[in-house]
């Protein structure tokens, strides 16, 4: 059985591009027939918690130590990283917004992304004291931007502040591989916009079911 995780983040909900990647490529899991077990968690809807300092003290008091209220300030971290951990797949459908990702994928990113669970730190390790905890996971990274030429190579390349960036955090979800399909040009609703959206959205459809039968997903 697939286990898989969607995140989605888009503050649309009517309209959404990066939420129609995600329909297209869950439908492309669906055409396959085989079973997928499917967490799906909106951010847009329910905004994880942003850090606080009693969450960065309650991050890196041990366990034992912990009183009742940091127990409970760890709940919803905690919520997201059982979630992780149980996928085989994770698929996050995300606008770009300010040239990076929306707030509440910083915010659940910052939930995540948590010593002793996520990641281990020792200064033994020299320069690279952190080292990620979980493993065996693919990432698919399906986004929506109203300009365009943020691939490499392009004419926004270096403005690009999102694809970047979960591929530099793909390590401390546990995934090796790194998937992206991006539709581009929705503010210039143009001839380009229509065929950047029709690529995307085949290409969306195709991964979902080539993923789904992919043995490397599917280890558990
Ligand atoms: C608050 C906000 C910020 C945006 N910032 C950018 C940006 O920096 N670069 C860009 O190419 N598009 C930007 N856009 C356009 C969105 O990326 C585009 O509308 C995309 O389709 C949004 O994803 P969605 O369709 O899933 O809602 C922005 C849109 C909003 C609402």
């Amino acid at each position: 059985m697939l286990n898989l995780l969607l995140i989605t983040a888009s503050a649309r909900r009517e309209r959404s591009l990066s939420r129609d990647l995600a329909a297209r490529f869950m439908s492309g899991v669906e055409k396959t027939g085989l079973r997928v077990q499917i967490v799906e968690r909106d951010l847009a809807a329910t905004p994880p918690p942003l850090l606080s300092e009693s969450h960065i003290v309650t991050f890196f008091t041990p366990d034992a130590q912990r009183s009742d209220d940091q127990r409970a300030l760890l709940g919803p971290s905690d919520m997201f990283i059982d979630e992780l951990a149980g996928a085989d797949l994770i698929v996050i459908a995300t606008p770009m917004y300010n040239y990076g990702m929306p707030a509440s994928l910083k915010a659940w990113v910052d939930q995540v992304v948590r010593i002793g669970r996520t990641f281990s730190f020792d200064l033994a390790r020299g320069d690279y004291p952190l080292e990620p905890m979980l493993a065996g996971k693919t990432l698919v990274v399906l986004t929506a931007s109203g300009e365009f030429g943020f691939a490499a190579g392009g004419q926004n390349a270096e403005k690009d502040h999102l694809v970047p960036h979960l591929h530099t955090l793909a390590p401390y979800l546990g995934a090796k591989t790194v998937y992206h399909v991006g539709v581009e040009y929705q503010e210039f609703g143009d001839r380009r916009f229509e065929a950047s959206l029709a690529a995307a959205q085949y290409e969306a459809t195709a991964l979902g079911q080539r993923l789904a039968r992919a043995p490397c997903v599917r280890s558990r």
